[in-house]
């Protein structure tokens, strides 16, 4: 499986732990940037992993900047993308059961790292429930 990662520079010290992380366990990665703490715009870098996720270039994505919400607000702006802010365990197994979220969003100023990635094995190691759920992600990838 390949995960797309993109961040901005208050998410790129996490993102690059998620990409030491992913490829540790085994994980095929696409880094789509930053590649340092200089000063970017986030919606580029969210837009950016929702093309890769949509476009196949990639299975499923995770984006981090300073919160986690304004570079899910970019990839929930991609048609078929279902970006999840995600702050704790309970949320991170959730969005996967319930919302299949196709991409995690996660706060460098937020988390602390080895939490980051937990949430992102739970995330990863979840599977979507299927049934009602699938109906509602239809409704979703209609909008
Ligand atoms: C950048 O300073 C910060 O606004 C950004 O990383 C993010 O938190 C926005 O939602």
């Amino acid at each position: 499986m390949k995960i797309a990662l993109a961040s901005d520079h208050g998410g790129f010290a996490l993102k690059e732990a998620i990409k030491a992380h992913l490829t540790d366990r085994g994980y095929e990665v696409l880094d789509l940037g930053t590649h340092s703490e200089e000063s970017v715009d986030y919606p580029k870098y969210g837009q950016a992993c929702g093309e890769a996720v949509i476009s196949g270039q990639a299975d499923r994505g995770i984006v981090c900047c300073g919160t986690g919400i304004g570079i899910s607000i970019a990839a929930n702006k991609v048609k078929g993308i279902r970006a999840a802010v995600v702050t704790n365990e309970f949320m991170a197994e959730m969005t996967k059961r319930h919302n299949d979220a196709n991409i995690i969003a996660l706060g460098g100023r937020v988390l602390e790292t080895e939490y980051a990635l937990k949430l992102v094995d739970i995330w990863l190691d979840t599977e979507f429930e299927g049934g009602r759920h699938q109906r509602r992600v239809n409704m979703l990838n209609e909008m």
